[in-house]
């Protein structure tokens, strides 16, 4: 473990099926005015809304609405949140939904006293904020981005084609505290569910494909990894599995809490893909990432050929007596590409609407990171993105 670091993460967690009752503890530490923020009423349907509804009264609350989050949510949904917040004078967002319901309640607490257009101040020249910020509570409904305990905020502007993600360096704009109830996701769709297993998968290996020391951290994610895919096979054939989903809602969360990050460099190409093709075709984020990964990851495993032959042995349990390190890599690569066929990812760009009058614009709007093993140009994005439809 070679780098140099800090870690600390502020967010209060409450997990299990009574989690939401933690709400009582929670709400009195903030003013009286609270901003409820939720999606397009899955939670009207599922009685989660009434519940919380119920516990905010019950603690005195003057509560306004942000009703309508959709997923991958528009700058333009922004601003109208931002003036809501502002008329309510709010002291408290209480986002109730899955990563964007959350990821936009830090949108809006940056945004609510910012005296600059938060597009531009925030997404387009990356500043951090220097006004003061509003807390967030999160209870999370869908698991897979874990906006629940980062400083992530991905906001899409369908104008420029551009979907762009901040995560703030400043602790405090990570929620206060999350309810983590694994009850309030069994009521994801089949599809949204996969996409989520997948989105935490390649959030782990985002953090893994990187660096050349012994270090913690990629131990921590393989443990991770193993576990998702033991839940992941249970769900997918039994979704109400009480024990599986609730594994799954704690991988998701220390699967981008920053902590498997520590002392390293990270890739984040996959993401970068997925968020330009997002920007293109609206589609659900964890879909964006399956229909582009094993394009990404068969073109840079010749450049961190150790790190995949590891993956393989130690995440997929391939035998590499009397193999080549390049045959263990890609036998990796086939078992990862089997259970992502078998939980019924999406691997093709084309299924999510893209087209390949896209793939430059596409191309054009994948930001180039630098952390993996191998920096990216422009004509590698093109081939993957043409390989992926
Ligand atoms: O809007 P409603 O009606 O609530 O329906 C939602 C939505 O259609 C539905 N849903 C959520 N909980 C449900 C439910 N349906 C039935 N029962 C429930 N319990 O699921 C749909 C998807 O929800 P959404 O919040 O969009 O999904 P997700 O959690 O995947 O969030 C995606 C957003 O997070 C960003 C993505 O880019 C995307 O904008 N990300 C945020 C990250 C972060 N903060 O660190 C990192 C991620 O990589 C990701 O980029
Ligand atoms: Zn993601």
């Amino acid at each position: 473990m070679l780098g140099n670091f800090s870690y600390c993460n502020p967010t209060k967690l409450y997990f299990g099926d009574e989690a939401l009752g933690y709400l009582n503890d929670e709400l009195p530490k903030y003013g009286k005015n609270v901003v409820l923020i939720y999606g397009g009423g899955s939670i009207k349907k599922n009685g989660i809304y009434d519940e919380v509804l119920k516990l905010l009264q019950e603690n005195d609350k003057n509560v306004a609405e942000i009703a309508g989050v959709m997923p991958n949510p528009t700058v333009e949904k922004l601003y109208e949140g931002v003036g809501i917040a502002r008329n309510h004078h709010a002291d408290l967002l209480l986002a109730v939904g899955g990563g964007s319901v959350c990821d936009y309640a830090k949108a809006v607490s940056v945004s609510v006293n910012c005296k600059e257009d938060p597009w531009e101040k925030y997404y387009l020249r990356f500043e951090e904020p220097d006004c003061e910020t509003l807390p967030v509570g999160c209870v999370l409904t869908m698991v897979g981005t874990g906006s629940e305990m980062n400083a992530g905020a991905v906001i899409t502007n369908h104008k420029t084609k551009q979907k762009i993600g901040h995560v703030f360096a400043d602790e405090k704009i990570m929620p206060r505290f999350s309810i983590l109830n694994p009850k309030f996701t069994l009521t994801l769709p089949h599809y949204q569910m996969v996409a989520g297993i997948y989105d935490i998968f390649n959030h782990i290996c985002e953090q893994y494909f990187s660096g050349e020391d012994d270090n913690t951290s990629d131990y921590i994610s393989e443990g991770l990894m193993r576990s998702l895919l033991v839940s992941s096979r249970i769900a997918n054939k039994d979704p109400q599995n009480y024990e599986g989903r609730s594994n799954i809602m704690w991988t998701a969360t220390w699967a981008l809490n920053t902590l498997v990050s520590r002392g390293k460099t990270t890739d984040w190409m996959v993401h970068m893909l997925g968020q330009s093709v997002g920007a293109y075709t609206d589609a659900t984020h964890g879909m964006t990432l399956s229909a582009v990964s094993l394009p990404y990851y068969r073109h840079i495993m010749p450049y961190g050929l150790k790190k995949f032959v590891r993956f393989a042995v130690n995440v997929w349990d391939v035998d590499s007596a009397g193999k080549s390190d390049e045959q263990v890599a890609g036998e990796g690569l086939a078992a990862m590409e089997r259970w992502m066929k078998e939980l019924g990812l999406v691997m093709k760009i084309s299924e999510l609407g893209a087209t390949e009058d896209m793939v430059e614009g596409i191309a054009d709007g994948t930001i180039i990171m630098s952390g993996g093993y191998k920096v990216l140009d422009r004509q590698e994005i093109v081939n993957i993105l043409k390989e992926s439809l």
